[in-house]
């Protein structure tokens, strides 16, 4: 039947109107609007109410002692890394976005590379142990897509060794490690509020920290260093959260709860027919925990779906629906940081490179485009071998 045809070969497109990989879910206007209004004819647009009370809903939902809203999730990574006195080599994977490498260039640290698991796409424990030398200064970890990374296992090396550990949380609203939302592990776990995470404040991050020495140093650094007397007691900068993403970031989060569940329904739903295809595999997650599943990655074994990665997603995209290639290139072979990388030994890292793909996944989504895009993928995949040998 042609309508069953590959839009690649001829057929009807699954969508008319392309599928963006991101719909973010917004707290309805009317909910925050008598706050807006107050800080638009208060005038105070920031440092004030709104900001101090986020602070503390999100320290109470985390089963923390201190969260420090900041202008990003990076710049709370490097606020963090900087207030940790982090000097010399940390360990990080390759395979996660730029900005937890960036970070801690930007504090003067080196990145040494370790590589992933190639199901949880998280940090190999026991590679992070044997890269430990007497220069590693601290493990910076990522809980990928939202799957917590194994936070017991890696406070005891970091405790072992006497080295700092920290989370770049930017995926981790509404995970769970064992049960408990990930935050409150290491020293501290930076979050982000951009638009593409399930809690947004427009654009934000939140460190959160069970170290009040840190909490403390984390609100002077965010404040250009300004130790309260308008003398610097460090190079700090504006990393400050304004009131308005505050009242924003406050509302999403009442959301988080709601959009979790789904987005893990969801996933039940394209795992049973996703992986009922040759070769396709959805991220693992360990039983005891869940994820947040910030994105939906897949991995496509090429031998065996008969199509690589970027085929796959050349004829997904005929079809109607946008995807990314989360991350490829992995950090250690961009520009910047190419002589970090140099002889790393990172073969799950570059496998999962150029075999993910991430698919919409939105916290909101009406059933016709989890069934269109598991249908586009059943067409594909029943087609691969015209598909290979016409386009
Ligand atoms: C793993 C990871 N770390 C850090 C960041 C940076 O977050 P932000 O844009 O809030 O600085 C992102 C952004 O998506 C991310 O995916």
């Amino acid at each position: 039947m042609s309508e069953q045809l590959p839009a690649l070969l001829g057929g009807d497109p699954v969508f008319a109107k392309r599928v963006p990989m991101v719909r973010p879910s917004l707290p309805p206007f009317a909910e925050m609007e008598a706050e807006v209004r107050d800080i638009m004819t208060s005038g105070m647009l920031t440092k004030s109410k709104y900001l101090r009370q986020f602070e503390e809903v999100a320290a109470e939902q985390l089963q923390v002692k201190h969260v420090v809203a900041v202008s990003s999730c990076t710049s709370g990574l490097m606020l963090s890394y900087q207030s940790l006195g982090l000097k010399g080599d940390v360990i990080v994977p390759s395979f996660t976005f730029m900005a937890t490498v960036s970070a801690a260039v930007w504090v003067g640290c080196r990145p040494v590379f370790v590589d992933v698991d190639k199901h949880s796409t998280n940090s190999q424990v026991d590679k992070i142990e044997a890269a430990i030398t007497p220069d590693t200064t601290a493990i910076l970890a990522v809980h990928n897509f939202g799957n917590p990374a194994r936070c017991d296992e890696l406070e005891a090396i970091a405790q072992k060794h006497s080295l700092k550990l920290i989370f770049d949380a930017a995926h981790g609203l509404g995970s769970l490690y064992h049960g408990k939302p990930v935050g409150s592990q290491g020293d501290a776990q930076c979050f982000s509020l951009s638009p593409t995470k399930l809690v947004t404040g427009g654009e934000g991050g939140i460190v959160a920290t069970n170290n009040s020495a840190l909490a403390e140093a984390l609100l002077v650094g965010r404040e250009y260093g300004n130790n309260g007397e308008y003398d610097s007691a460090f190079a700090g900068f504006n990393a400050r959260m304004p009131e308005f993403n505050a009242i924003l970031a406050r509302h999403s989060l009442g959301m988080l709860e709601q959009a979790v569940t789904e987005r893990n329904r969801l996933v039940r739903f394209f795992r049973e027919r996703l992986e009922a295809l040759p070769g396709i595999k959805c991220q693992s997650i360990a039983k005891e925990d869940r994820s947040s599943y910030k994105d939906l990655s897949i991995t496509v074994e090429e031998s065996e779906f008969g199509l690589s990665r970027d085929r796959i997603r050349k004829a997904l995209l005929a079809e109607g629906i946008d995807t990314c290639s989360y991350y490829d290139p992995p950090v250690h072979r961009q520009t910047a940081y190419r002589h970090f990388g140099e002889g790393a030994d990172l073969p799950n890292t570059e496998w999962l490179s150029k075999s993910s793909i991430s698919l919409p996944l939105w916290s909101k989504m009406d059933p016709i485009f989890p069934e269109g895009i598991c249908l586009a993928m059943e067409k594909i995949a029943q087609h691969a071998k015209q598909i290979r040998s016409t386009t």
